[in-house]
């Protein structure tokens, strides 16, 4: 069976100390814990610091983007490198802010991931579609234009190390989150159409995690769902008490 994974996207929020505090609290609750993977993704400024707090503990580091070249350049960009280097093992490419307001592009996300596994880490790609697109019934259109654009080129060893995150724009922030049925229908459509794109091994292995407006409440029924391996959370993965509840719940 796929592994529970759940994940917390920082965004732009807490200075060194305050995520330091996070991590310290996170800690002491998942020191050791083997039901499910639990990522944190601080802003670039903590991760070093994060990383020295739960390099002996289950909980894992990820970054929340970085640049596809090495080195150079590059003014204000976080290559791969620099991002293993502090102990990142999990990256975050595409997101829904990163494609909206600064203009990322499917293809670039295609160069991210290629260079995220390069350097042995784990991307989490993200994709899902805006309000207009769902009431225009476009939704599964968009998640098929996402996924054969972003995978183009892999291998399906390389695809199946990727993790899928479904975060339906509308539902983000917005404290809207899916039904678990939406959830479920775009979760089986994304692991069909990876099926097509690959074959039914590749399907069966891929992670796909949900986000949008996750909370303690609500996570157990979006787990319950077949498709759904796990979350991707943001504003509820800044409190140590509401991010342990979401990841208790969701392996209960
Ligand atoms: P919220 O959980 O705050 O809706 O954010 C979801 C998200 O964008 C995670 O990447």
């Amino acid at each position: 069976m796929r592994r529970p994974i759940i994940a917390g996207n920082w965004k732009m929020n807490k200075t060194v100390d305050e995520a330091v505090s996070i991590a310290v609290g996170l800690k002491r609750k998942f020191y050791t814990f083997s039901e499910a993977d639990v990522v944190i993704c601080p802003p670039f400024t903590a991760l070093s610091k994060v990383h020295e707090q739960i390099v002996d503990s289950s909980i894992m580091l990820g970054a929340q983007d970085m640049y596809w070249e090495e080195s150079g350049a590059f003014t204000g960009e976080i290559s791969p490198g620099m991002l293993k280097d502090v102990g990142c093992r999990y990256v975050i490419a595409g997101h829904s802010e990163r494609r909206n307001i600064f203009g990322e592009t499917d293809e670039d996300v295609n160069k991210k991931l290629k260079i995220i596994l390069k350097h042995g880490m784990i991307p989490i790609m993200c994709i899902g579609e805006q309000l207009e697109e769902r009431d225009n019934g476009m939704t599964f259109e968009i998640l098929e234009k996402q996924l054969t654009r972003d995978l183009k080129g892999f291998a399906k060893e390389q695809a199946a190390r990727v993790i899928i995150a479904y975060e339906p724009i509308w539902a983000i922030g917005t404290g809207r989150t899916a039904t678990p049925q939406q959830a479920q229908e775009s979760h089986r459509y994304i692991r069909d159409f990876v099926e097509r794109l690959y074959d039914r091994e590749t399907s069966v292995k891929i992670r796909i995690q949900y986000g949008g407006s996750v909370k303690p409440d609500n996570i157990a029924q979006l787990m319950a769902q077949e498709d759904v391996d796990g979350a991707l959370v943001g504003g509820a993965s800044l409190d140590v008490n509401s991010f342990t509840e979401i990841v208790e719940n969701a392996v209960k």
